[in-house]
């Protein structure tokens, strides 16, 4: 992308230099970080570029892109922290570096709690446990009309972020945003769905990691060595806050299933089942509260 040229780069140019660029580098997704990118810096949507594949780019719109390609191959920020929006569940979010970028697996746990909350207009009473940008508690409230929705963080930078999504996608009536630790926000009160896509990165694995993770908040990654510390908690507090027969619905690595389905046994909940992500691979864990005598502590 040097500026030793007489004529200007076209679109097409762009990408193609910064797809082999962004190869060269081992980046996955190569070409579609850089239609994403060059889309940003030219202000139109991704698919508009396929429009345009001969129409000269600017000097100052070069200059924009160049400074986010830079950013993403040497720097290896991830291109949703590069735009400031990631889609899920077809909802358009923002993101900044203080929440987690939501990932599609994250969409089958979405998926999990909707199939144990199936009527499109009951009053659910739902909880999310640490929402991050407030993806899963805001596709279930774009899903459930009438459902409560409570989102809980730590983090009140996260909360923000959160709050910001929810009004501009019209649904910042339809959720409560609580800041605390885990269930603590919410003490006393009962769900029919408890849900959560918890920190559950092993610290130990932390060397081995993508050098995107580091661009991402660590609280929102990393829980003990094994990653299991916050998972444990939810599992061992969840009944407390469930309704008889609620459903606490749990994203996990695929590894850590077997330890998390103990735990939630050892809670007093029955496990229901565990989902597979688009790659085969065990990403939830669904439990019930039994409705049963001596199970109404
Ligand atoms: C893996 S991120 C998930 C964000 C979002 N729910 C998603 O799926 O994209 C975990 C979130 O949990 C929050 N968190 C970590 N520990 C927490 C705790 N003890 N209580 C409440 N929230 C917590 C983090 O701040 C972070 O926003």
């Amino acid at each position: 992308m040097s500026d030793a040229r007489d004529r200007p780069w076209t679109v097409l140019e762009l990408l193609r230099w910064t797809t082999d660029w962004f190869g060269e580098r081992g980046l996955e997704g190569a070409r579609l970080d850089a239609e994403c990118l060059l889309a940003h810096a030219l202000g139109c949507e991704r698919l508009r570029l396929y429009l345009e594949f001969d129409k000269p780019v600017s000097a100052e719109e070069r200059a924009r892109f160049r400074e986010l390609v830079r950013r993403r191959g040497e720097e290896r920020v991830p291109v949703a922290q590069l735009t400031g929006r990631k889609e899920f569940w077809s909802l358009d979010l923002a993101v900044t570096p203080d929440v987690l970028v939501p990932r599609p697996e994250t969409e089958c746990l979405v998926e999990a709690v909707l199939e144990a909350l199936p009527e499109p207009e009951a009053e659910y009473r739902v909880l999310e446990l640490g929402t991050g940008s407030g993806a899963i508690a805001l596709a279930l409230a774009s899903e459930r009309p009438k459902a409560l929705v409570t989102a809980t963080d730590v983090s009140a930078a996260a909360l923000a972020v959160a709050r910001g999504n929810g009004e501009r996608l019209g649904l910042g009536d339809r959720v409560r945003w609580l800041e605390g630790d885990l269930f603590e926000p919410v003490a006393g009160e009962r769900f029919d769905a408890v849900v959560s896509n918890p920190p559950y990165v092993a610290e130990a694995d932390a060397a081995g990691l993508a050098p995107e993770l580091a661009h991402e908040p660590r609280g929102a990654l990393f829980a003990g060595a094994d990653g299991l510390a916050v998972l444990t908690r939810i599992a061992s507090e969840a009944a407390v806050h469930l309704q008889p027969q609620g459903v606490l619905a749990l994203e996990l690595a695929p590894e850590q299933a077997p330890a998390l389905g103990a735990r939630v046994a050892a809670a007093g909940l029955v496990e229901a089942g565990v989902r597979r992500d688009l790659a085969g691979r065990a990403r939830v864990l669904v439990a019930r509260r039994a409705a049963g005598p001596g199970t109404e502590s």
